[in-house]
C-alpha cells in the first residue's frame, strides 16, 4: 500500500509535535510543511529535511499528491482553511476545537461531507488510554450509575489573545465529558474573569447538567499556581479519578460510597473499601491519535472524533460562552 502523504500547516508551538508524530508512523510521509511564517518553517524544517515548504497553503492544495492536510494554526482559521482542504479534495486533521462557533463548525462538517472526505478533530484525550480505559470502567456498570463528573484544568500556562480558558482548555473536557457519558448538556451555566487581558477569561468555573440528570463541572484556569489535570467520576457504586500530572497512577477507582443499612428506613453507612490503580498502557495518546487518522484514511471508517464529534464541542462551549457572557451583567443590590 503507498504511504499517506500528508501536509502539516501551523508550525508554531502543537504544529511541530504532529509533524514529529506523523514522519515516525509506518506507511505516511509528511510531504509538505506549511507556516506563514519563514522562520518557523526554516527552525522545523531542519527536522524534515525531505518535506518541501510553503507560506501559502494554496500552493499545497494544488499538489494532487497529498492526501490529507492537518491543521494547527490558530483557532480563528481552522473552518476556514479545513472547508479550504476538503474542497480541494484532501482529508483533513484540525486541531481542537473544530471552529468558533457552531455556524462555522456545521460549514467544515458541510463540505466533508459534500466532498467525501474524512474531517478529524484532534481532541486528544479521546485517544489518551487512561479516559479509554475510564471509559470502559464506567461503561462495564462498575461505578454504578454515574451521578457527576468535575475536572481541573490548571496551569500557570500560555496566555493567549484568540481565545479564552473556556474555549482553550474546555475543549479538551468538554470533548471528555460528551465522550464518556454520551449525551450533551440541557443546561449550562458558567462565569469566568479576566486579568491579564480584557474580555479574554483567565478563568473560568462552569457547570452543566445533562438530560439523564447527571452533572459536571469544569475549572479551567492558566492563571494558577497548580499543574493539574484531573477528572473525577461519582458513581452510585464507584468513583474513579484520572490524572494525567501523575506518571504511575493515572487512574484510581475508589470502591467509596454509601450503603444502605440492613434495616432499611432510609439510613446510610460509609463504605470506604479498596482503592486500586489499573496499569494503564504508556504510549503517547498524540501518536495514538495520528494513527487513529491514518487508519481512518487507509479504511475509510469513521474517525470517534470526526466532525460531528467536534460540532458537539463546539455547540456546548458556544453556549457556555453565551453564559459567560450574560453572568457579565448581574443584577446588582
Ligand atoms: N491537543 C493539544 O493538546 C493542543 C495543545 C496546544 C495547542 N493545540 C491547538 O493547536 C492549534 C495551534 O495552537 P498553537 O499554540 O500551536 O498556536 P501558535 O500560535 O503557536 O501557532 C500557530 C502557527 O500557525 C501559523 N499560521 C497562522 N495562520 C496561518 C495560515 N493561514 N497558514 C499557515 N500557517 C498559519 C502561525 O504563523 C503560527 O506559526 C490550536 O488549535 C490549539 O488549540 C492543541
Amino acid at each position: 500500500m503507498s504511504d499517506v502523504r500528508v501536509a502539516v500547516a501551523g508550525l508554531g508551538y502543537w504544529g511541530p509535535n504532529l509533524a514529529r508524530n506523523f514522519s515516525a508512523l509506518p506507511g505516511c510521509e509528511v510531504a509538505w510543511l506549511c507556516d506563514a511564517s519563514d522562520e518557523a518553517l526554516e527552525r522545523i524544517g531542519r527536522q524534515h529535511p525531505g518535506a518541501r515548504q510553503a507560506t501559502d497553503l494554496a500552493e499545497v492544495l494544488a499538489d494532487d499528491t497529498v492526501d490529507a492536510v492537518v491543521l494547527a494554526t490558530p483557532v480563528p482559521t481552522h473552518a476556514d482553511l479545513a472547508v479550504r482542504v476538503l474542497e480541494s479534495g484532501k482529508h483533513c486533521f484540525v486541531e481542537k476545537p473544530l471552529a468558533t462557533d457552531v455556524a462555522d463548525a456545521e460549514r467544515a462538517v458541510a463540505a466533508a461531507d459534500r466532498a467525501g472526505r474524512l474531517l478529524m478533530v484532534g481532541h486528544l484525550l479521546e485517544y489518551h488510554p487512561g479516559v479509554g480505559l475510564l471509559k470502559e470502567i464506567a461503561d462495564s456498570g462498575e461505578l454504578g450509575d454515574l451521578h457527576y463528573v468535575y475536572s481541573h484544568r490548571l496551569n500557570l500556562g500560555k496566555l493567549r489573545a484568540d481565545e479564552n480558558a473556556l474555549w482553550s482548555l474546555g475543549a479538551h473536557d468538554v470533548s471528555v465529558l460528551l465522550y464518556l457519558l454520551g449525551e450533551e448538556p440541557s443546561e449550562i451555566e458558567a462565569r469566568g474573569e479576566s486579568y491579564m487581558r480584557p474580555g479574554v477569561e483567565d478563568v473560568v468555573f462552569c457547570f452543566m447538567r445533562f438530560p439523564s440528570g447527571r452533572a459536571a463541572h469544569m475549572h479551567l484556569s492558566w492563571l494558577d499556581p497548580h499543574k493539574e489535570r484531573t477528572l473525577t467520576v461519582v458513581g452510585s457504586k464507584k468513583m474513579a479519578t484520572f490524572d494525567d500530572m501523575d506518571i504511575e497512577r493515572k487512574l484510581t477507582v475508589y470502591d467509596k460510597g454509601f450503603d444502605e443499612t440492613a434495616e432499611g428506613y432510609g439510613e446510610y453507612i460509609t463504605r470506604s473499601g479498596d482503592i486500586w490503580s489499573p496499569r494503564i498502557p504508556s504510549r503517547e495518546p498524540l501518536r495514538i491519535e495520528c494513527e487513529h487518522f491514518l487508519e481512518a484514511i487507509r479504511t475509510g471508517a469513521k474517525p470517534r472524533s470526526d466532525g460531528a464529534s467536534g460540532l458537539r464541542v463546539v455547540r456546548v462551549l458556544e453556549t457556555a460562552q453565551a453564559a459567560l457572557e450574560a453572568s457579565r451583567r448581574p443584577a446588582h443590590v
